[in-house]
């Protein structure tokens, strides 16, 4: 059973009966404001704006030795001891696998039009090429059928960082072939999921999981390479990408789409006057030349390739060309920004450090920075002529509790949310050509090597029970997506 706020005793907590979903129709239909009315003017979205939420399959899918399905990175790094807050893994997580209808219910209650979810690439390749395993494609074509039964868009990621053991013990991201494996493991799940899926996201996040992965040692694999290595892992990373996307075109259905799912760093003027704004132009393209920017140009930058030196990846013109493949759409995970101002340095930027005071989540990485979500689209669509853009993730950590009511009061969510989306809306409303909008996370969920106790859910999740309940962010995403805006 799913714990609800009836709608009046929403009303009764949180205000009038204007905010509940039954007052909608009325509302929806209000003029925009003239200068005749005294009330704002409504922050609306444009019609068809795609309202959505995300996860990713090692965080919420459980069930890691069901179906045939071949152990990851990640269920080796989690089993080892020491690796990740309370030795956490993702062995059961949201059991999602086994309850992804009810988990389409909470979607739908919430009025999403899309969601973005990730496959397993060892559920299909369980030895990360080779023989496929149907069994795991079942899986993901029954969660496709059931979205769709219920209006939902489905928005495919082929790698959130689940990479099949098999391939790290040939090498993992260091190795070229897993560039190429993925290429041919993507191409399959296209060509067999693209009679019902029309976007696809090739990787997630690949800032992340090489940084961290590859650099840092603190997630899956855990390794500390050299910077020559890690340029190279990176430069593995993009190129999968590119053939990635060559592979979805030759093998996909006509018409299909595709995208990347990327953190890009999320450049802000510290202060919105021309040289900051061109200072956070500059960086957003050198602080992201290893990924974004190389994805965007076909060519690293000379800055990126200068500052590596003896210790550039070594890759050939047709990787760039691959590398450098035209895209549909652009996805662009944001949380925390990162300030710059204009300098007087060659490079025409610093990047302004974040003084310990400043306000963040319960992720201490996560700064509550919402201009971000106005910036980071604003600067990309800017410097690369990008024309559609969805943000594929945004979303807090937050210390939810159950309140002896039954319900979560995550208040902090809610403003976090509700100032993000404020900015989102001033870039739109300025022609940021932002189509769409996935909140992370539609659930609590594993959140890698912080375990289960940051939750980033907009539904929480008791993980002995498995019960979902709404927080109060639901509630809040609810009566956005109602509106179509924010007031
Ligand atoms: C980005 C990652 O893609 C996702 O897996 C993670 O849970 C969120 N950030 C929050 O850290």
């Amino acid at each position: 059973m799913l714990n609800r706020f009836s709608r009046r005793e929403f009303a009764k907590l949180f205000g009038s009966a204007a905010i509940v979903p039954s007052a909608l129709p009325a509302l929806a239909s209000v003029a925009p404001a003239t200068h005749h009315t005294a009330a704002p003017a409504p922050q609306r979205f444009p019609q068809g704006f795609l309202w959505g939420s995300a996860t990713a399959s090692y965080q919420v899918e459980g069930a890691v030795k069901e179906d045939g399905r071949g152990p990851s990175i990640w269920d080796t790094f989690s089993h080892t001891p020491g690796k990740t807050n309370n030795g956490d893994t993702g062995d059961v997580a949201d059991d999602h696998y086994h309850r992804y209808k009810e988990d389409v219910q909470l979607m739908k209650a919430l009025g999403l039009k899309t969601y973005r979810f990730s496959v397993a690439w060892p559920r299909i390749f369980p030895q990360g090429k080779g023989t496929p395993n149907s069994k795991g494609l079942d899986f993901y074509s029954r969660l496709v059928d059931e979205l769709l039964a219920n209006n939902i868009q489905p928005y495919c990621t082929l790698f959130h960082w689940d990479l099949p053991q098999a391939l790290e013990d040939k090498g993992g991201w260091q190795s070229r072939d897993t560039s190429e494996a993925f290429a041919n493991y993507a191409g399959y799940v296209a060509q067999h999921l693209s009679d019902r899926v029309k976007h696809f996201m090739t990787l997630n996040e690949m800032r992340s999981f090489v940084d961290i992965g590859y650099r840092d040692g603190r997630h899956a694999p855990g390794l500390k390479l050299s910077a020559g290595k890690v340029n190279q892992v990176r430069h593995h990373a993009v190129l999968a990408h590119g053939l990635g996307v060559q592979a979805i075109r030759a093998h996909a259905r006509p018409g299909t789409r595709v995208g990347i799912a990327e953190n890009a760093n999320s450049c802000v003027p510290v202060i919105e006057t021309p040289e900051h704004i061109v200072a956070a132009a500059k960086a957003y393209r050198e602080t992201n030349a290893g990924y974004l920017t190389v994805i965007m140009e076909g060519r690293y930058t000379d800055a990126y390739l200068a500052h590596a030196g003896a210790d550039a990846p070594k890759f050939t013109p047709e990787d760039l060309k691959a590398i450098g493949s035209p895209l549909d759409f652009v996805g662009i995970n944001i949380y925390t920004p990162q300030y710059v101002r204009a300098d007087d340095s060659p490079a025409g930027y610093a990047l302004v450090p974040m003084p310990a005071s400043f306000p963040h989540m319960m992720s201490s990485w996560l700064h509550t920075g919402p201009e971000a979500l106005y910036w980071s689209p604003k600067l990309a669509s800017e410097l690369w002529g990008i024309r559609e853009i969805y943000i594929t993730e945004n979303g807090a950590s937050s210390s939810d509790v159950l309140a002896p009511d039954g319900h979560v009061y995550d208040t902090d969510r809610v403003m976090y949310l509700r100032s993000y989306l404020t900015q989102l809306h001033r870039a739109v409303r300025e022609g940021v050509p932002v189509k769409g909008y996935f909140c992370w996370s539609l659930m609590d969920n594993y959140e890698w090597a912080d375990g289960y106790a940051y939750r980033f859910g907009i539904h929480y999740v008791d993980f002995k029970t498995q019960k979902r309940t709404p927080k109060l962010s639901a509630h809040f995403y609810r009566e956005v997506i109602a509106r179509n805006g924010l007031a």
